[in-house]
């Protein structure tokens, strides 16, 4: 999930770290409070966060644990690596908290997590085969430039995949919609087509909703969240609206709406509020909230922190 972070670094004490983590691990607390613990806890960061993220892969919920994964990645703390291979490798974790969690070990840049990755390459599940071969073109990728991360980009995320060296928008999209290149080459062209920004490029990566595997469409709506262009949402709503696509890309689909969040995106997500899928449902009921953040005068989507009772 894509936040706008208006501010990123929090400070807090322990007792405020294991306060939040309550709301975190709290199933009967509403899950739009849950996640915004997780946002504050992944930007408070260190060993007491983990702990507290670490405790809450026992929820029932895929789509809060798919976060979980997602913010360790993105802290980039190695304290995270025995955590998310532990869940990576548990079979019993639905497809998109182990792809989160192979993403995650190559978001941290360890280069010691490359036989992992090589053996999951493998996996029967496509999502997960798919991210750690992603993860292991990263890692070689940092290797062979000598760096330890990707050049910086605007959205402050760190990505699967550096952006492609050309900026020529005709280039990009004949490698994003060419299913016979690798999905790490289409992945560096996505991200350019990021950083663009422009009307074509945005017009480009709409296309990709329809072309490629389960976990390169979901990226594509990843990416149009981070864009918030109005321009994609026909084609984000098209593919939410379809029953017959992966929940996993529906779900981001939806996500992406909420950080459009124009009157119409609100519309869209109430429709599927009742979706058959629990992962969709949960999905446009956090896209609500992200909507209802972005159209308000809140600094923080992360608020946590200010929300606990003053002792
Ligand atoms: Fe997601
Ligand atoms: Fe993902």
């Amino acid at each position: 999930m894509q936040i706008l972070i208006k501010t990123k670094m929090i400070q807090a004490n322990e007792s405020d770290i294991i306060k939040i983590g309550g709301v975190l691990n709290n199933p009967a607390r509403p899950l739009k409070e849950r996640f915004r613990a997780l946002f504050t806890l992944k930007n408070i960061g260190g060993t007491e966060a983990i702990t507290q993220i670490h405790t809450c892969f026992k929820d029932p919920s895929a789509l809060l644990k798919h976060e979980l994964a997602y913010c360790l990645g993105q802290m980039q703390d190695p304290a995270a690596i025995n955590i998310l291979k532990s869940v990576l490798e548990d079979v019993l974790q639905e497809p998109m908290v182990r792809h989160e969690a192979g993403e995650a070990l190559g978001a941290i840049g360890d280069s010691r997590v490359i036989p992992l990755l090589e053996d999951y390459s493998k996996d029967p599940v496509p999502e997960v085969a798919e991210t750690c071969e992603l993860a292991l073109n990263r890692l070689k990728w940092l290797k062979s430039n000598n760096t330890k991360d990707l050049q910086q980009n605007s959205y402050s995320t760190v990505d699967p995949a550096p952006p492609a060296e050309t900026t020529d928008v005709n280039v990009l999209r004949d490698i994003l919609l060419n299913e016979s290149k690798s999905l790490f080459e289409r992945y560096r062209a996505m991200f350019s087509l990021r950083n663009l920004r422009t009307k074509e490029s945005i017009l480009a990566l709409t296309e990709g909703l329809k072309a490629g595997s389960a976990l390169f469409r979901h990226e594509i709506a990843f990416v149009l969240g981070q864009i918030q262009d109005e321009i994609s949402i026909p084609a984000l709503k098209a593919s939410l609206e379809d029953t017959d696509e992966n929940e996993m890309v529906r779900h981001e689909c939806a996500e992406a709406l909420g950080s459009i969040a124009t009157p119409e995106c609100y519309s869209i997500l109430d429709r599927y509020l009742n979706d058959k899928k629990i992962v969709v449902r949960e999905s446009c009921d956090i896209a609500l909230d992200m909507c209802d953040y972005n159209n308000s005068v809140e600094f923080q989507y992360a608020n946590a922190l200010a929300k606990l009772p003053i002792a």
